[in-house]
Formats: C-alpha cells, sequence, structure tokens
C-alpha cells in the first residue's frame, strides 16, 4: 500500500468516528462506538493486522499514523463518557439546601370553631357538657316535653319519622329529658348537637342544623340568673357592648317563655341591612322549665326551679362571619371553607 493510500484510509476512519461521535445520544451508542474502532475485531485493530502486508518502511509510518488515531479516538471517547458521567450525577444528586414541600394543613369547619367558642364560654361559666342522640323517641322529643299529641310541632312538616315513634330530634331540649333523668339537681349543662327539620332548603333554612342547649336547675333559680349567664355569654361571646333583650313567647317546655336577641353584631345596635334597620337580631328561645317537665323526671318542682335555653350555631356564625346563606356551611366548597 503507498503511503498515499495509508493517510487516506486513516483520514476516512476519522471522519468517520467523528460523525459516529456526533450521532451518539446515550451510554449504549457510546459503548457501541467504542466496540466498533477499539474493539478485539474492530476497525483499528482490523487495520494494524492489515499492516503485515506493507513494507518495513510502509509499516513503520502506517504505525505511528494507526497509534495516533487510536489514541485520539480513545481520549475523545473517554471524554464522551466523562461528560455523561458528571451529567448523570447531576440529576441524581439531591440538594439538602432546598426549601422543603409543606404539608397542606387542614382545618376546623367554621361551624366547630364557632361551637367551640360557644362551649368554652358556657364551660367558664361552670356548665358541662352533656351529648343525646339525633334519633330520639317521640317522647323525648315531644311528650316528655309537654308536647301533647295534635300540637303544631309534631307535625308531619317538620319532623323527620325513622319509624314508629322513633323521629329524627328537631330540636336539642330532648337532651335536658336524658340529663335529668340520670343526675339530681343540681344540674348545670349545655348540649350541642345537630338537628333535623323538614325544611326546603334556602338562604336560612337547612334540614341540619346545630343548637346549644342550656339547663340549670337548682333551689332557688330566677329568670333573673338566665337574664345573667345570656348577658355573660353576649357579652364574652361577642364583646362587652353587646346588650341583650327578651321578649314574651311560648314553648310548651318553659313557663314563663322568651325569646332572646343580641344587639345587631354587625352595626352594633344601630341598625342595618343584617338586622332590618331594628338593631337586634334574634337568637333563640329560653325560659323557665315548665313544672310539668319536672313531673316527667321526678324531679320535685315545689323544691326546684331551672331555667333552660336555646341557641342557634349556625345564626351565630352567620353573624360573626357575615355568611348570608346557610347552605354555604354544607356544601362543602373549598373556596368557601379556605376563608376561615
Ligand atoms: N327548643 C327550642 C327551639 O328549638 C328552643 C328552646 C330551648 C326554647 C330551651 C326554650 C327553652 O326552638
Amino acid at each position: 500500500m503507498p503511503e498515499m493510500d495509508i493517510q487516506k484510509t486513516i483520514q476516512t476512519l476519522e471522519r468517520e468516528f467523528r460523525s459516529d461521535l456526533d450521532a451518539l445520544s446515550d451510554s449504549r451508542t457510546l459503548d457501541a462506538v467504542r466496540v466498533k474502532y477499539l474493539g478485539r475485531k474492530g476497525k483499528i485493530s482490523g487495520l494494524f493486522k492489515a499492516m503485515g502486508e506493507l513494507s518495513p518502511d510502509n509499516k513503520r509510518l502506517a504505525g505511528q499514523y494507526l497509534n495516533a488515531l487510536k489514541e485520539q479516538i480513545q481520549s475523545a471517547l473517554d471524554e464522551k463518557t466523562a461528560v455523561k458521567g458528571s451529567a448523570a450525577a447531576e440529576v441524581d444528586t439531591l440538594d439538602i439546601t432546598l426549601p422543603g414541600n409543606r404539608p397542606a394543613l387542614g382545618h376546623y369547619h367554621p361551624l366547630s370553631v364557632v361551637l367551640r367558642q360557644i362551649t368554652d364560654c358556657f364551660k367558664g361559666m361552670g356548665f358541662a357538657i352533656a351529648q343525646g342522640p339525633d334519633v330520639e323517641r317521640e317522647y323525648y322529643n315531644f311528650e316528655a316535653l309537654n308536647i301533647p299529641k295534635g300540637h303544631p310541632a309534631r307535625d308531619m312538616q317538620d319532623t323527620y319519622f325513622v319509624s314508629g315513634d322513633i323521629v329524627l330530634r328537631t330540636h336539642t331540649s330532648p337532651v335536658q329529658i336524658h340529663v335529668m333523668e340520670k343526675q339530681k339537681p343540681p344540674v348545670r349543662i349545655i348540649a350541642p348537637g345537630r338537628c333535623y327539620r323538614r325544611d326546603t332548603p334556602d338562604s336560612t333554612h337547612s334540614p341540619v342544623f346545630h343548637q346549644v342547649e342550656g339547663l340549670c336547675v337548682d333551689e332557688g333559680i330566677s329568670f333573673a340568673d338566665l337574664k345573667g349567664v345570656i348577658q355573660t355569654f353576649a357579652k364574652r361571646m361577642l364583646g362587652s357592648d353587646m346588650k341583650i333583650r327578651f321578649r314574651p313567647s311560648f314553648f310548651p317546655f318553659t313557663e314563663p317563655s322568651a325569646e332572646y336577641d343580641f344587639s345587631c353584631v354587625m352595626c352594633r345596635g344601630k341598625g342595618c341591612r343584617i338586622c332590618k334597620g331594628t338593631g337586634w337580631v334574634e337568637i333563640s328561645g329560653a325560659g323557665m322549665v315548665n313544672p310539668s317537665v319536672f313531673q316527667f323526671v321526678d324531679y320535685d318542682s315545689e323544691k326546684y326551679t331551672g331555667f333552660a335555653f336555646g341557641m342557634g350555631v349556625e345564626r351565630i356564625a352567620m353573624l360573626l362571619y357575615e355568611v348570608h346563606d346557610i347552605r354555604l356551611f354544607y356544601e362543602n366548597d373549598i373556596r368557601f371553607l379556605r376563608q376561615f
């Protein structure tokens, strides 16, 4: 083989190698290129073998060229391998100085927040927490509360009947009876819980809602005690400028009965849209426990007197947070709930 041909062969091989190197895409093809040129049966060793036929002068020359090319290919491949290695190392490395991902924290439902504030207020006045079942006998929901058969409150319209004499409680007042059946005076409890009424949902009605019942029975309890407790609650819960007022009303289980109002949380009594210009918002009913209720639980009504009150949790939450539609509390819309 003449000298020119040796050089040409080497150059062609070098060009081929360069284009192979440029076309490399991953480490598998890198290995393939290494085998193709530097392998035992690769191009370089093939040329070394072919050199046997050359004249001694040309052999020496060809040996020099070929060794140079072999070194060139070797170092080019080594360089590529090193670059790939460090790129992979970068991907695998965990940067422990980066701030972590904070897990999203949940929080209480607005009704739970308000319920907790209410119960804390009464706990501070020495009331214990009592509970009763959501599914009640008519006896507890009505009869023992002096609501006889035929009373409008028993009407199919607002009571969910389960079966026979089983109903979903329409108020928390049946808990009064459960507590008094189990415990002799003095009694001082509040009973928070769910209530159910067959109302068509609208901005102020929900078929499920919450009440907090209050009951206090002892010797010498008077209406003044009721007013004192409600007044203290209003001031502690909503601010020291809160005023309360009682209006005559009727409940079969209290005598005398009243409905009580708080001065409007929004305008503080001046009159606004929320209180329809009156300066007052209705909270719930209250009164002195009717002696005929004491008869159902074997309490001596000559010796003991007591007061009871109800409280609508949604109503207070709506006033506090300026929520204008009770249904928002039950729709589980995360955009609503995130605001609390
Ligand atoms: N249970 C009555 C209601 O649901 C409220 C009430 C409770 C009234 C206690 C008087 C005494 O409207």
